[in-house]
């Protein structure tokens, strides 16, 4: 379903979202529509709102809970349906083109030229930034979305001597772990969650080639070979580790347990690493970050980005144009991209910036993102709208969470489901 269809069914939601502006105009306001509400994420975006009140301009806070972003979206289709969108929302890859299809996003140029955002930069993040060949989106960090992250101590008691680096050291780990007691993998039963996994499961098994030949090519012979049937095998094998009260939960909520100490792991892009920040764990003693079993070398990736749209025309005065052209200029800023991401968990999108200020965990994502990009291992992710339309990641969602939950479900027979949900959504 395109983003127009979309809209319309969004209308009928219309009544349900509410949003109130805070304080007064002064200078200008700019209103964010995005879904960092977890303790670490909440954290993060405050430095944001610091430094805009720093300039004078008033910060409207429009948080909408639900990690991965679907519920944000409803809501911003629901806003841009009744000619009301926010000043910027929190979107990424092939969807600013969508939105900017739509006509519904406004040109950042001259803020881009004045702060030469060509130079800071990477050319093909740059790319992915305009609609049109005009800025029309800032981007925030680079998430690594093939991450494991483990609680070193609960895997001693457990008698786990590392973190595992095989699919094979996973599974053995995960038999200590929950005969140990312990809940061997943190993971709510969410769609986008289970999908994360998934994800990791393809990068590690059919490697970035065949990663990118699945999720953006949509090649046949991909989802109906073997090794998407191992795929599939080896999630339901993954299954049987997670967290058995997981259905439903939030990542912040599971990432708590491998904090306390009750869970060993969390597969999770390093957002998770947000949370141990805030509840200051050290990366290296605290809590250990290695890639995802198996796809050592590969680095799949989304990347945070506030598309700026076409006020109404009540809300389009100077103050807020100003309000958000100083929000699109910050957010490049060296301050706000080493603060920010350091919370974040993310690293920096701008080129150039002293690494020697963040973890262990952030100066192993930006040496591995360096030498995937070298190698071109590099694989925007799926289930992090870096691949694909939300229409087809809809589609592979539905068919991952329903094969998790049916445990009759054939393995050699999701991938060509999955092929065909792809296909419906790609017309
Ligand atoms: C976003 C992250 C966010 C995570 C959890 C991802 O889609 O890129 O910024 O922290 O979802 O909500």
């Amino acid at each position: 379903m395109k983003i127009v269809n979309r809209l319309a069914v969004a209308t009928s939601l219309a009544s349900l979202c509410t949003f109130s502006a805070h304080g007064a105009e002064g200078k200008g306001r700019v209103e964010v529509v995005h879904y960092w509400t977890s303790g670490g994420e909440a954290k993060s975006v405050d430095v944001l709102k610091q430094l805009i009140e720093k300039d004078g301009f008033t910060w409207q806070n429009s948080a909408v809970a639900g990690g991965g972003g679907a519920a944000a979206m409803t809501v911003l289709k629901t806003r841009a349906v009744s000619g009301n969108p926010p000043s910027a929302a929190q979107l990424k890859g092939p969807d600013i083109q969508e939105w900017g299809n739509l006509g519904l996003l406004t040109s950042i140029d001259d803020v881009a030229k004045a702060n030469q955002w060509d130079n800071r930069l990477p050319q093909s993040i740059a790319q992915l930034m305009k609609y049109d060949g005009h800025y029309v989106a800032v981007p925030l960090n680079i998430h690594r979305i093939n991450w494991l992250w483990t609680n070193p101590a609960v895997l001693k008691q457990a008698g786990v001597p590392q973190a595992p680096t095989t699919l094979e050291e996973l599974y053995a780990a995960g038999d200590k772990l929950k005969a140990a007691g312990f809940i061997a993998i943190a993971h709510g039963g969410q769609p986008w969650q289970d999908t994360t996994v998934f994800e990791g499961l393809v990068l590690s098994l059919l490697g970035a080639d065949g990663f990118k030949k699945a999720f953006i090519d949509h090649d046949e012979a991909t989802f109906t070979g073997p090794q998407m049937t191992e795929v599939f095998v080896a999630l339901r094998k993954l299954k049987t580790y997670m967290d058995p009260n997981g259905a439903g939960q939030d990542w912040n909520m599971e990432t708590a347990k491998v904090i306390k100490g009750q869970a060993g792991m969390q597969i999770m892009g390093d957002w998770a690493k947000s949370e141990w920040s805030a509840a200051g764990k050290q990366a290296g003693i605290d809590y250990e970050c290695v890639p995802f079993p198996g796809s050592q070398g590969l680095y799949s990736y989304t990347i945070d980005s506030l598309a700026m749209f076409k006020l109404s025309s009540k809300n389009d005065t100077p103050g807020n144009n100003a309000a958000r052209d100083d929000l699109a200029k910050i957010a490049l800023e060296p301050q706000f991209q080493t603060v920010f991401n350091q919370n974040k968990g993310s690293i920096p999108v701008i080129t150039g910036l002293d690494m020697s200020q963040f973890d262990s965990c952030a100066q192993a994502s930006a040496k591995d993102f360096a030498a995937a990009e070298k190698a071109g291992t590099l694989a925007p992710s799926m289930a992090f709208n870096m691949s694909t339309s939300q229409a087809v990641q809809g589609a592979v969602f539905d068919v991952v969470s329903h094969f998790m939950s049916d445990k009759d479900a054939d393995p050699a027979k999701a991938g060509k489901q999955m092929l065909a949900s792809i296909q419906a959504a790609a017309q």
